[in-house]
């Protein structure tokens, strides 16, 4: 089922096209990456989906119901990190939820704090002032809050900003492990890498176009192109190029192009196998690869 659903959304903001005719779909138990640099529009796509403002044309359901149309029907189903969590700091995380789940109108407060809390690993942190809390911890408070009235789809906005490689990591598991428990993920991101760990599906978004939508696995096993130092390196050249293999040669290094995963390891193999020693050998691919191709960048995408 689908949870999201964008139709040909636009919006302007005075004489710009901000975002143009964007059209996606994220089903329950799917982590969906919006993936593009910054000022691509991602915000301000996020702000329509949750409802702070409205397309210029197009419309966005959730569960079916129009956001613009239904507000209260489409937002019961949301929840949300936009930007960073507004948290109080001067309060402990269950007072923060207290006042969450209050705003949100929810039955069984205490319980439902205690289950959020535990769903995010913050159960023993819960009494502490937010103040105290790692930026990780804040963060998956952010998330408890987003979860306190149940909803069937978590929209976060580059989450990950700022937080160190092993509370990225947590974060991820954490998203992982509740689209696995069914809830949709719409989760934005400018890191390649961060939406290839964490996400099923990825919209790369370009200037308020998305260029192209695909499943990770589909990209990452897309042909890319493998670089290799290897002993006696025109011979190994010479010798890949008499097997088909296009190859070129420059700076110590061979460069083998068009291949996928198992077109690379069979390579690498046969090189052994014909007594070249390899040194070194990168995928530069795959993803990557893909991504780059996509976006027409030289580096990372984030070329203006
Ligand atoms: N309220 C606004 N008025 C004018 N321009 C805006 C407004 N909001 C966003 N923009 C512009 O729209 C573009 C996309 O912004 P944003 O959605 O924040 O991108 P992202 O989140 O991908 O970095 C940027 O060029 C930004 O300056
Ligand atoms: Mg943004």
């Amino acid at each position: 089922m689908n949870v999201l659903q964008l139709f040909d959304v636009t919006k302007r903001i005075g004489a710009r096209e901000i975002v143009r005719q964007l059209n996606m779909s994220v089903r329950e138990g799917e982590v969906y990456g919006f993936l593009g640099p910054n000022g691509a529009g991602k915000t301000t796509t996020i702000r329509m989906i949750v409802g702070l403002i409205r397309p210029t044309r197009g419309a966005i359901h959730i569960c079916g119901h129009d956001v613009v149309e239904e507000p209260v029907a489409a937002k019961r189903h949301i929840g949300a990190i936009v930007e960073n969590p507004e948290m109080y700091g001067y309060l402990t995380g269950r007072q923060n939820l207290l006042h969450y789940a209050r705003l949100a109108g929810v039955d069984h407060v205490d319980e439902r704090i205690r289950q959020v809390a535990r769903r995010v690993g913050l159960e023993d942190r819960l009494d502490d002032k937010v103040k105290r809390y790692s930026l990780g911890m804040r963060q998956r408070l952010g998330v408890a809050q987003a979860l306190i009235g149940d909803p069937k789809l978590l929209v976060l906005d580059e989450p990950t900003n700022g937080l160190d490689p092993a509370g990225m990591r947590e974060f991820r598991e954490l998203i992982r492990a509740l689209a696995a428990e069914g809830l949709a993920v719409f989760v934005s991101s400018h890191l390649l890498s961060e939406v290839e760990q964490m996400c099923d599906r990825v919209a790369v978004l370009q200037q308020g176009s998305v260029i192209a939508e695909a499943s990770v696995a589909e990209l990452r096993t897309r042909a890319g192109s493998l670089r290799l130092r290897v002993s006696r390196q025109e011979e190994a050249a010479a010798w890949l190029r008499a097997r088909g293999w296009q190859v070129e040669s420059a700076d110590g290094r061979l460069t083998v192009v068009d291949l996928d995963d198992p077109a690379a390891a069979k390579l690498i193999r046969e090189l052994v196998e014909a007594e070249f020693e390899v040194y070194e050998a990168a995928r530069t691919g795959g993803l990557e690869a893909s991504f780059l191709a996509l976006t027409g960048a030289e580096s990372g995408g984030n070329a203006p």
